[in-house]
């Protein structure tokens, strides 16, 4: 089946650190391969998966907030992800997998239904172009992979500094059955970590939108 993928490939440097971090602790902090076992991946913690962390900030934040919680963080994106892994072996991170790759794949592929407590995407790419708005991650198929992943009462947290988006967001999130908006509109601004997208997106007066859905 051809993909509309969620991202553009870019390459972006890696630096020296990010690339040893690669090579060296990717073996250890890798989620590992094949179908994902939640109730053993964290020691029966619950798990929730980040889509796009970036150079995983939020990520990082939100680990040593909540030990409690497993996190699967995943992107494509190469240098963020030696990032983050240079993070969490510098910080001691026992909550965090990587997995170095595309997150709708690993939903489909390799999540089982009902499994997971939480999905954040935070500042997911906005597409702007009326022509890319199918390559948006909050679209209704990839909405409806994402709701069948979550177990009853797991939420899907996203944000987005973008107002077009977070008005089509919405929209494709109240359409979606299997949700339903745990706020009147958009949730307040909550445990959510600052991100880089975050602030260059304030830094130029947007205005930005949380939104968080349970799985009914
Ligand atoms: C605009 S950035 C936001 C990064 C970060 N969440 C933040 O707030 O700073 C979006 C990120 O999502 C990643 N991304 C987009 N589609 C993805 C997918 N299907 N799977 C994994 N990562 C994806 C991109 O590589 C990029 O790093």
């Amino acid at each position: 089946m051809s993909e509309i993928r969620t991202y553009h490939p870019r390459r972006g440097r890696v630096t020296p650190t990010q690339a040893e971090a690669l090579r060296t602790l990717m073996p250890r902090y890798a989620a590992p391969e094949g179908r994902l076992d939640l109730q053993t991946l964290f020691g029966g913690r619950p798990v929730v998966l980040e889509i796009g962390f970036g150079l995983g900030h939020a990520t990082v934040e939100m680990a040593q907030a909540d030990p409690g919680t497993g996190i699967v963080a995943a992107d494509v994106h190469t240098p963020g992800v030696g990032r983050l892994l240079h993070e969490i072996d510098a910080l001691g991170l026992d909550n965090v997998r990587v997995v170095h790759g595309d997150a709708v794949d690993l939903l489909r592929e390799r999540v089982d239904a009902g499994s997971l407590a939480g999905v954040r995407a935070f500042f997911p790419d906005p597409w702007p172009k009326a022509r890319h708005h199918k390559r948006r991650l909050v679209r209704p198929d990839l909405v409806a992979l994402i709701a069948s992943r979550l177990r009853h009462g797991g939420a899907l947290h996203v944000a987005t500094d973008w107002e077009p988006y977070a008005e089509s967001m919405l929209e494709v999130l109240d359409a979606e059955p299997t949700l339903r908006n745990a706020y009147e509109r958009w949730a307040p601004r909550l445990e959510r970590p600052l991100t880089k997208f975050e602030r260059t997106g304030l830094e130029k007066g947007h205005q930005v939108r949380d939104l968080v859905y349970v799985r009914r």
